[in-house]
């Protein structure tokens, strides 16, 4: 596999490759030299989305994955910033844009899904976080329960590298403001683009669903539910409507 390193930014080494079968896995090479590392590629041959399911590549859409610290009793809150990054990112591009977090962290923009977030641990502390934003096209990933889309189709032009750069600095900046100012703040902005908020959910995870309103997240990162046996914490799971 071969990687040019392209230059610094937001205080990542960025490398970038033609093509790897998934970042999420080439990025373990990287990372054994330097944890601050990000790599894109232009396209991928076996991207993996989440709960087994392909991420497949279009060309002009963005790839990359980054490696971060995060130690276990902080990784919902992570989860909650890397995901609120790329809907800023979106929102600095295009301040109208009708942009949503659903809970943990997909990006929906127009109620079709534009980023997905694939967050892996290498080892210890140390976590991959992958994350594919379409920017020229959208897609149709088989047993997706929803439509996808892509910025261009929603008529905002950004190109991939672009984009990566305002991410990583947007990210940078979230991660500085929380360690700071704590998660209150970031709560609060993340809550401002939640998807169903105050609304009635279903959250499902590998083996059981759980019907309820979707109250508020607290101060980990957790979904609160409020489902017919009182308040439930949720610490991993899909959201549907
Ligand atoms: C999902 O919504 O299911 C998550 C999709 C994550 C896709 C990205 S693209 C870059 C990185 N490499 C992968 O193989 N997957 C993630």
């Amino acid at each position: 596999m071969s990687f040019s390193y392209k230059e610094k930014i937001s205080g990542f080494a960025w490398y970038e490759a033609d093509a790897v079968t998934s970042t999420n896995d080439a990025i373990r090479e990287l990372v054994k030299e330097n944890a601050s590392v990000v790599l894109s590629a232009v396209e991928q041959t076996g991207g993996r989305g989440r709960r087994g399911r392909k991420w497949l590549s279009i060309k002009g859409n963005l790839y990359f994955t980054f490696c971060l610290n995060i130690s276990l009793n902080e990784l919902s809150r992570y989860i909650c910033m890397i995901g609120l990054s790329v809907a800023e990112t979106v929102k600095k591009l295009s301040s109208k844009a009708d942009i949503k977090i659903k809970w943990p962290n997909d990006v929906f923009l127009n109620d079709k899904k534009l980023t997905g977030i694939l967050l892996e641990n290498i080892k210890d502390n140390l976590w991959a976080v992958g994350i594919g934003v379409n920017i020229v096209g959208s897609p149709q990933i088989k047993d997706m329960p929803y439509q996808a889309t892509s910025l261009k189709e929603e008529g905002i032009t950004v190109e991939r590298t672009e984009f990566l750069k305002m991410y990583l600095k947007t990210l940078t900046d979230i991660i500085e403001i929380y360690q700071k100012e704590g998660f209150g703040v970031i709560l609060k902005r993340w809550s401002a683009l939640a998807y169903n908020l105050g609304k009635e959910v279903t959250i499902s995870n590998e083996n059981r669903q759980k019907k309820g309103i979707f109250l508020r997240l607290d101060e980990n990162g957790y979904l609160i539910l409020k489902t017919d046996k009182g308040e439930e914490r949720i610490i991993a799971g899909d959201l549907f409507v």
